[in-house]
């Protein structure tokens, strides 16, 4: 049982073997946050809360001073789970509702709590959210009353001993007769005693979708966020607080990522005695929703993590369950496919002969799946038209006959489209100008790439536009989908919306890209479904409860792609990840391999231009992927350099039962002689490993602790991509005696 309940001191714990969480109910029925941290089997709610500030007053039933007793219960400074707004905690607030009064005091106290074994039932949950199995969790549900209001409060607490994780989410729940405005609504507030901390952020541009930022706390408000309605580069969802003190390898680091694709944010306060305050939901910039008598609305779900392994303890935590409670199980499919992408190939410059002979080729290098990107649809020759329009456009492909001779040849072939968008010249906005999301009597709405986006809080829409792409795929045998999203929301206040539900646009447009993604994935459950947003720009754990995988970023030059991908794999696991070998400038076929590996691994570029050298090394990357992909899909990921500290970026994969091991190394740039050692992590010790790259066995405490003796010069762009293979005690003994001469002559490694 991860939670219980001690009932004389009003205390809650929840735990998992590494981690505690500790609730007190005090007697004014605040929550107060005790501690959350490295696991602990004793707390002491007074030595833990005092604070030496102003106490708690204020005016009783007769009109007297209350003076609080308990000198530790402070408003100024006291950790709360959820903070009350209007009163005396002037930080930030994770709650505001509004009553038909205008007064948006809002003060939630305790009243009761469940305790239930396994999840909360999620039959009315509007969200993608972490799919627990009854054995994985225990649930704590508290429900709190705002103090003059009939509003409702619930808080959802899902402990995880098997993922070592907390899930956090809340629902607002309005049981007055009046009208209530919830202006900010949150999944968590989480009360730290300390400020000794940076933040670890994902920050990005398109091209440069995804950077590390490290952000040192500090007394003002530091808020990560995004107002996109989707496709926001400016930060990713998912976000850590690393202790001063932490490395890749050690120390505290809390990880969050929130399960939601539009606009959210995370506030970082730090008080005035160097508390900090953490609050993770939804933006209210652009966020406020209308609750009738007895209507609900829920947070999205965050999850959080504790590690005291550093940041790669965190990743793999945050990788475990991703993989085995996100990513959707009926779309289990990628494995077995190698894919060939034709964007950067022919962008919109093909026919069916060009696509044939692509087939062909890519045959020919063992290639099985061939994706016609953008371009297939009536009159879409340039990025300016047609977005609505989806039928083929026989006069530029045939599909079926490119279908059928793929098919012949033992391949499958793969379609892009992009559901949410209209163009201004297209059919659809000619017959329904009303489907875009433009406010009454809008005149100018704002274009990007030539688009607008279709309303789809409207349920009509939703159902025109699923209707119109289920058409395509009844159709045609497709086997994979690219789901683009290639611009962000503007003048985003429905016209099919009522007055008072205007600024629930952002909220109930993801809800029906959602409403979209959960139809098509029923009716298609054997499409592979990769998502994408102008590159990676709609990357975060809600789409990744549709769709397996996300295109990682438009940009394909190793260079930039390689801290692209390291930064996402911090929160993100590998198989996700969208990577192909483009036909960009910087590197060899090899090199971009090396690093697409790494990813979901295919390809982008028109492969009948390549010479016989590079179609060989497509070949063996290919026959690797057979062999060895299942470590990057499944193993523990450990990073080794980052590319924002070092000259190089290097990580390794290890295998859950430490028999296999990928490791990939890159450097920017030119470096002479140089003492230079990978030190590989996650290894058996005692284990004996072959090394694909030396062609040598050692020990895996070897590999660990000595590293990789990488010292020789280097030209830049220099990447490898190798593979440690455990081998057993005789069969390495015999291979050291035999083959590996130390201190014979050895060659140069590169
Ligand atoms: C976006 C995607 C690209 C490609 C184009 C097609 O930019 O990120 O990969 O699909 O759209 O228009």
């Amino acid at each position: 049982m991860g939670v219980t309940f001690e009932k004389k001191r009003k205390i809650f714990h929840l735990f998992t073997k590494h981690f505690s969480y500790y609730i007190h109910v005090n007697k004014y029925n605040y929550l107060i946050h005790l501690y959350s941290g490295k696991y602990l089997n004793d707390i002491s709610k007074e030595r833990v809360s005092e604070r030496y500030m102003e106490r708690y007053a204020f005016l009783n039933d007769e009109k007297k001073e209350t003076m609080d007793e308990d000198y530790y219960f402070s408003f100024v400074a006291s950790q709360f789970e959820v903070a009350p707004f209007g009163k005396g905690d002037k930080r930030n607030s994770p709650f505001i509702i509004e009553g038909e009064n205008n007064t948006p005091i809002t003060n939630f106290l305790f009243q009761s709590y469940k305790i239930i074994k396994g999840p909360y039932s999620k039959n009315k949950y509007p969200l993608p959210h972490v799919k627990f199995l009854s054995s994985d969790v225990t649930t704590l549900i508290i429900t709190l009353k705002d103090e003059y209001k009939e509003v409702y409060l619930e808080l959802y607490y899902e402990i995880s001993e098997k993922f070592d994780c907390l899930i956090r989410f809340s629902k607002i729940i309005n049981k007055s007769s009046e009208n209530i405005k919830v202006k900010k609504l949150s999944s968590f507030e989480l009360d730290l005693p300390s400020s000794n901390y940076n933040i670890l952020a994902l920050k990005g541009t398109w091209g440069n979708d995804t950077e590390v930022e490290m952000i040192p706390l500090n007394h003002s408000l530091t808020k990560i966020s995004d107002n996109h309605g989707g496709r926001g580069f400016y930060f990713n969802p998912s976000v850590a607080l690393v202790s001063n003190e932490a490395s890749l390898d050690s120390g505290e680091v809390y990880g969050f990522s929130s399960i939601y694709s539009s606009d959210f944010s995370y506030e970082f306060k730090v008080d005035e005695i160097d508390q900090t305050r953490i609050i993770g939901g939804y933006n209210e910039e652009t966020f406020e929703y209308l609750l009738k008598e007895n209507e609900d609305i829920y947070s999205f779900e965050t999850i959080i993590v504790y590690s005291n392994k550093g940041i790669n303890g965190m990743s793999q935590l945050m990788h475990n369950l991703i993989r085995k409670r996100i990513l959707p199980s009926t779309k289990s499919i990628q494995k077995d496919f190698i894919l060939l992408n034709s964007w950067e190939g022919f962008y919109f410059d093909f026919d069916t002969d060009k696509i044939i002979s692509l087939v062909d080729e890519a045959k020919k290098c063992d290639i099985n799946l061939v994706v016609i990107d953008d371009g297939w649809f009536k009159n879409r020759n340039t990025d300016t038209t047609s977005l609505g329009d989806w039928e083929v456009d026989n006069k530029k492909i045939d599909l079926k006959k490119v279908i059928n001779y793929a098919k012949n040849l033992g391949m499958k072939i793969g379609l892009w489209v992009e559901p949410e968008m209209i163009s201004p010249i297209s059919d659809l906005f000619k017959e329904h100008p009303e489907y875009a999301l433009i406010p009454e009597d809008y005149k100018h709405p704002t274009l990007f790439r030539h688009q607008l986006v279709l309303d789809l809080t409207n349920p009509k829409v939703i159902d025109y536009i699923f209707n119109k792409i289920s058409k395509i795929f009844d159709e045609y045998d497709i086997s994979y989908v690219k789901w683009d999203f290639n611009r962000y929301l503007t003048e985003s206040y429905s016209s099919f919306l009522s007055t008072e539900r205007k600024k629930e646009t952002n909220y109930r447009f993801i809800l029906g890209t959602y409403e979209l993604l959960n139809r098509f994935n029923k009716k298609y459950p054997n499409i592979l479904l990769e998502t994408c947003s102008a590159g990676g720009g709609r990357f975060d754990l809600g789409m990744l409860f549709y769709s397996p995988q996300i295109w990682a970023s438009d940009e394909t030059d190793i260079t930039l792609r390689a801290s692209i991908q390291y930064s996402k794999n911090i929160f993100y696991p590998l198989r996700s990840i969208g990577a192909h070998v483009s036909n960009r400038k910087i590197g060899s076929i090899q090199d971009k391999a090396c690093l697409a590996f790494f990813g979901t691994f295919g390809y982008e570029l028109d492969i009948t231009k390549l010479n016989e050298e590079d179609k060989k090394q497509i070949k063996f990357f290919n026959s690797l992927f057979k062999d060895f992909h299942h470590v990057v899909e499944d193993g523990d990921y450990y990073a080794i350099f980052s590319p924002f500290k070092t000259n190089y970026v290097a990580w390794n994969v290890v295998s859950k039962n430490k028999k296999e091991c990928l490791v990939y190394f890159m450097n920017y740039k030119k470096e002479q002689t140089k003492s230079r050692f990978l030190k590989i992590k996650g290894l058996a010790p005692n284990k004996y490993y072959f090394n694909s790259l030396t062609s040598d066995i050692y020990k895996g405490s070897f590999y660990m602790n000595v590293g990789l003796n990488l010292s020789c010069p280097m030209d830049p762009y220099f990447s490898a991509l190798f593979v440690l293979k455990e081998i057993d005690d005789i069969r390495a003994t015999i291979f050291r005696k035999t083959k590996q001469v130390d201190g014979g002559k050895r060659d140069k490694l590169m």
